[in-house]
């Protein structure tokens, strides 16, 4: 009955995690997946999570169904994250991870709007094209990021957006563009988001690195400012990095409708999408995200803590593009030094990006995105040699 299945070809990032923690050089340096690692080189556990989890462990919940849609507290908690208010006219449910907010999101454009088609931008993350294509919608892209120059394509970015027909449904990252790092300035968003409102476009916003850019809220200008407007729109979001809740797959996908009635039914297709789908959200990730957002000294503590993954990020890219560029490399450095987010678009080729894996044991995912927070104290001297070995032999 299966013999016919081919061999599939490996996801291009969790493939390369799968090949990093393989391998056995004690100096190998993760630079692939999207993940935080402190300045020790551990993956943290966020400490207002731990104190989080205490108090469920201490009330001693038994292990029920939730609602299909996820808790109506938790739902409220992410519409005050991301629009700094809550409103009836978005409906808000949990999904698991962000990746699964925009599998439902797709299914919903698929199956309610009878939309076939979304516009990413050119680069995206690799698993865009693969949830929408998998939920039967055509890619195509707008133009975004010049790799040659490491410029945003804004202006072909709006050309493209112009000319697309009535209905539309674009993907828009609001901070920390993954995979290029390079974000849109306000000036810019205001411009995109006239388009949207003129040519009357279905935006779907993906922000999965909320807090990584320039703060909690200064990463949803483009949500603030679209949520000022008319305009209705989706946004899927992750809690994945900024809590460090990455396999507890915790998400969320608001969709802002024209009126309470609309919304209202609204979430009863995303229910409907969910439960034959998947039936109803796991429980434990949401619970410690609650818990921690419904006090307001533990969001404070938490608020703090990705601050301070934010600055140490930083401070990698500082240190990474100061050695390079005192090791006279070739590569462009204001890159790494200026990009948002966890990750930096280098301009490494495919080629040298494994040089860097066959020499070094360094892992970048092709062509040339690196994970800022692999970097530390210990190994980014080691890095930074690394790098101005195999651009030199280019
Ligand atoms: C990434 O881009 O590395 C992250 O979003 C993790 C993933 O699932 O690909």
């Amino acid at each position: 009955m299966f013999n016919h299945i081919k061999p599939s070809s490996p996801d291009p990032i969790m493939s390369l995690m799968e090949a990093y923690m393989q391998d056995p050089n004690p100096q190998k340096v993760n630079l692939g997946i999207g993940l935080y690692y402190d300045h020790q080189g551990k993956i943290p556990l966020v400490q207002a999570v731990h104190i989080a989890e205490q108090r469920l462990l201490e009330q001693q919940r038994p292990h029920s169904y939730p609602p299909i849609e996820g808790s109506a507290l938790f739902a409220g908690q992410i519409q005050t994250l991301l629009f700094g208010e809550q409103s009836a006219h978005i409906a808000t449910v949990q999904t698991v991870g962000g990746s699964g907010a925009l599998k439902l999101g797709a299914d919903f454009i698929y199956h309610f709007l009878s939309r076939r088609e979304i516009w990413v931008s050119d680069p995206t993350w690799a698993n865009h094209w693969a949830i929408f294509e998998g939920a039967g919608l055509k890619v195509h892209t707008y133009p975004y990021f010049d790799d040659a120059s490491g410029q945003l394509r804004f202006n072909a970015m709006i050309d493209t957006l112009s000319s697309l027909p009535e209905g539309a449904v674009v993907l828009l990252h609001p901070c920390c563009h993954n995979p290029t790092g390079t974000d849109l300035n306000p000036e810019q968003w205001r411009a995109v988001l006239d388009v949207v409102q003129q040519r009357r476009l279905l935006p779907f916003f993906d922000i999965a690195y909320q807090g990584f850019g320039d703060g909690l809220d200064e990463d949803c200008f483009a949500l603030r400012e679209v949520l000022k407007s008319d305009v209705d729109f989706l946004v899927s979001n992750s809690f994945s990095k900024n809590v460090a809740l990455y396999g507890q797959r915790l998400g969320g996908l608001s969709v802002r409708c024209g009126s309470v009635e609309t919304a209202s039914n609204v979430k009863g297709a995303l229910k409907t999408l969910i439960r034959r789908s998947y039936s109803c959200p796991p429980t434990h990730g949401s619970q410690i995200v609650e818990t921690l957002l419904a006090d307001p000294q533990l969001q404070q503590l938490w608020a703090g803590e990705l601050a301070t993954m934010r600055q140490r990020i930083k401070q990698m890219r500082a240190s990474l593009s100061a050695g390079l560029e005192q090791g006279g490399t070739t590569l462009d450095y204001t890159r790494i030094r200026d990009q948002k987010g966890m990750f930096s678009y280098t301009g490494l080729t495919e080629h040298q990006v494994s040089q860097l894996r066959q020499q070094y044991s360094i892992y970048l995912v092709a062509p040339g995105r690196m994970c800022l927070p692999g970097l530390n104290q210990q190994n980014v001297d080691y890095v930074t040699a690394a790098i101005l070995d195999v651009t030199r032999a280019a």
